[in-house]
């Protein structure tokens, strides 16, 4: 599988849309390569409400669809009559969202007479390095860290996954957010807490790692917020960036930990990690250590592909495009829910 020519679909331009969630995002990908990639976040209007409002982003979404085309169009010199093929997001996220970007799909792909692929959101995350190096060898595990999922992923090959472990509760992400709020940073917080624990030191206090069964590969982080929310009173005299430093240190050592485990378990030698909490640089140094120590190799997105984006979902959509299993001129079901591990196999 290392570096298939064959890969990516050879059939043109493919247009990516997601919409699963608070950002609108549009790619224009020839095989591998982006040649536009546009994301519009819908932050600065959920910051007031503290989350995300579902009505409020689907209707955010219908409002920047289409400029956002036309500005990836001009940023990839490109006609809509020269798009040869449409990716979308289906699956999971907030229905009102998705259903947006997958009509607004369909109606694309019945006028210009091109074939469609729903995309898995989750799969787009532990694909998304393919940004960087567009190769891969199996099998890989992933790890998806993102604001709504927790996974851990065996990979035998492209679309051959088997969960082997997640989040009981809360998500990683959504530990970062919900204790960043407690914490007083502004709305989703995540990014904000992991700058301000880069200046503060862990172990000023401490915070509960949970404990899961002894052989599992699950997380639970339900349990530090609700610590955050007790201590902060409790120690004045710490301070925010001390706390900072001890929150992600109780997010990020399980979620190190189990990887490694997973990877001697499954004896699986290459893990990918996606989701916007792969942007923290604490998390990308210890995986990184601790994987180098036993011989390990690690792959990460860039940057500009952590965060819910259109490149990652055109890649995947390539893929399934190169290998035929497209739905052309289906209609598309949207789902609150990802399948990747029963429907892909
Ligand atoms: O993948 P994503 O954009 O959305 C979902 O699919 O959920 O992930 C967003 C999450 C948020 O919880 C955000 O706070 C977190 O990723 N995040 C981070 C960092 N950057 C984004 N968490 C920790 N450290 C970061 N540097
Ligand atoms: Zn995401």
């Amino acid at each position: 599988m290392n570096g298939d020519p064959e890969l990516f679909w050879k059939g043109g331009n493919l247009l990516a849309i997601e919409t699963s969630c608070d950002e609108t995002s549009i790619a224009i990908l020839d095989g591998p390569k982006l040649l536009a990639h546009l994301i519009s976040s819908q932050i600065p209007l959920h910051q007031k409400w503290g989350g995300v409002v579902p009505e409020a982003a689907a209707r955010a979404h219908v409002e920047i669809l289409v400029p956002l085309l036309h500005e990836a169009l001009k940023q990839a010199n490109l006609t809509l009559g020269q798009i040869h093929g449409i990716a979308v997001t289906n699956q999971p996220g907030l229905i009102g969202a998705l259903s947006v970007g997958v009509t607004f799909a369909q109606g694309l792909a019945q006028a210009l007479d091109i074939p469609i692929v729903a995309v898995d959101h989750i799969e787009g995350h532990l694909w998304s390095f393919l940004a960087e190096q567009p190769r891969f060898s199996v099998p890989l595990i992933g790890l998806i860290v993102s604001g709504g999922h927790t996974e851990l992923i065996l990979v035998k090959d492209f679309g051959d996954y088997t969960i082997i472990g997640g989040t009981i509760d809360d998500a990683a992400g959504e530990a970062f957010d919900k204790s960043a709020r407690l914490l007083g940073f502004p709305y989703p917080g995540g990014k904000e807490l992991s700058t301000a624990a880069e200046a503060g030191v862990a172990g000023k206090l401490k915070l509960p790692v949970a404990k899961v069964p002894p052989n599992s590969f699950d997380f639970s982080f339900s349990g530090l917020k609700t610590a955050v929310a007790v201590q902060i009173p409790k120690h004045p005299e710490i301070s925010t960036e001390d706390f900072a430093a001890e929150v992600q240190r109780a997010i990020i050592s399980p979620l190190v930990h189990t990887t490694i485990a997973a990877m001697e378990r499954f004896q699986v030698s290459t893990l990918a990690v996606g989701g916007g909490v792969s942007a923290n640089q604490t998390l990308r140094s210890e995986l990184t250590d601790e994987a180098n120590k036993r011989g390990f190799q690690v792959v990460f997105p860039g940057l500009n592909v952590t965060t819910d984006n259109a490149a990652m979902i055109g890649l995947v959509g390539s893929i399934k495009l190169a290998r035929g299993l497209a739905q052309v001129k289906r209609d598309l079901e949207v789902s609150s829910s990802t399948s990747i591990a029963d429907s892909l196999k």
